[in-house]
């Protein structure tokens, strides 16, 4: 059952609000979502807390956040909150956990939730299958010109077969060199190899046999990218990170490479892939993640070598399913005193 608890620039209301009234049973801890989440992940969190939600789904600035989510003992965000120290300082003493529906936590200022003695469960493991499904949609439809297909049959532009229309690029004997060999840089590895490409990878550090599976490592990302026909990004993001791929290490790939960004927008230097794509020494791209989500660097529209998609990596019902249940899970082993394994801090 929803009620109205709150008239706000953002509909606010309580789930299962009036669960306990007329009985003895302890009031629930209460819980802010900033975002919607499944309807039976919500439903379960509604049964577990006294559950204030942004029905509106809007992204809410910090301040909002802060102020919306007062008297909560739990957050529940996504990768478009951005928890700093303020925010975090502002819902103190009442707050206790963050929990981010994602596994990427760049939006979270750990260190800072480590002094405040704040913990922070993110969902790693169960949206690898579906990040690689979407890394290999981008590889594809970069190699293979999708936007141009989709756009000449759609628009009525589409005068029949011929021999040279639209030639793309094979990946059959292709390298593909992975920046970032976690578990969805595995994944995406064991679904390209099926495509004939050969494996190449940077990792922070070489992998063991099993998880390598006879893809080549490089100890340097300027090494990987001078072998990649094919870059994928996979590395998760981090300050560290920011404009990893600047004008100097694109331009060490080989003529007529295939960029894809499953990650972060911002490890890309935009300008530099831009030019690189307007010259050819990059033939397409693949996009999934973008500097300053939602705003697109407009260069990208105007291209059609550009596959784009809207940060849809995790985006199945079951993958959203499962991430929401890993993080109740998480929830339900701290109230235990169980240390979770999706405990970031
Ligand atoms: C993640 O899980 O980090 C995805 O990018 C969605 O935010």
């Amino acid at each position: 059952m929803l009620s109205a608890a709150s008239s706000t620039s953002q509909t606010l209301i309580e789930k299962n609000a009036d669960q306990n009234a007329g009985d003895i049973t302890p009031p629930r801890e209460q819980a802010f979502l900033c975002r919607r989440f499944t309807p039976a992940v919500e439903d379960e969190l509604g049964r577990r807390y006294a559950l204030r939600l942004n029905t509106g789904d809007t992204i809410l600035p910090p301040g909002e956040i802060a102020r919306l989510a007062q008297g909560a003992g739990v957050l529940f965000v996504t990768a478009t909150e951005a928890i700093g120290a303020d925010v975090m300082r502002a819902l103190r003493p009442a707050l206790h956990t963050i929990a981010t529906l994602s596994v990427g936590h760049d939006h979270i200022d750990l260190a800072s939730a480590r002094e405040l003695g704040i913990r922070v469960l993110h969902t790693p493991d169960v949206l690898s299958d579906a990040c690689a499904e979407i890394a290999l949609m981008l590889l594809l439809n970069a190699c293979r010109r999708g936007f141009e297909a989709d756009r000449m049959v759609r628009g009525g532009q589409w005068a029949g077969w011929a021999p040279t229309q639209l030639l793309g690029k094979g990946l059959v004997d292709r390298r593909l060199g992975i920046f970032g060999m976690g578990r969805i840089g595995r994944a995406i590895a064991t679904r390209a190899r099926a495509f004939g490409l050969r494996i190449h990878y940077h990792n922070r550090s070489r992998l063991a046999p099993e998880h390598e599976a006879g893809a080549t490592y490089h100890d340097s990302l300027e090494s990987l990218l001078g072998s990649a026909d094919m870059l994928m990004i996979a590395a998760p993001g981090a300050p560290q990170l920011k404009g990893v791929l600047d004008r100097r290490r694109l331009a060490l790939l080989p003529q007529g490479a295939v960029v894809v960004n499953i990650s972060r927008g911002d490890l890309v230097d935009d300008g530099a892939l831009v030019e690189a794509l307007q010259s050819g020494q990059v033939f397409a791209a693949g996009l999934d993640v973008f500097a300053n989500e939602p705003r697109v660097d407009p260069r990208y529209r105007a291209l059609d070598n550009v596959f784009l998609s809207p940060h849809i990596g995790s985006a199945t019902h079951e993958t959203r399913d499962a991430m929401g249940w890993l993080l109740i899970d998480g929830l339900a082993a701290l109230r235990r005193g169980e240390t979770p394994g999706n405990l970031l801090a």
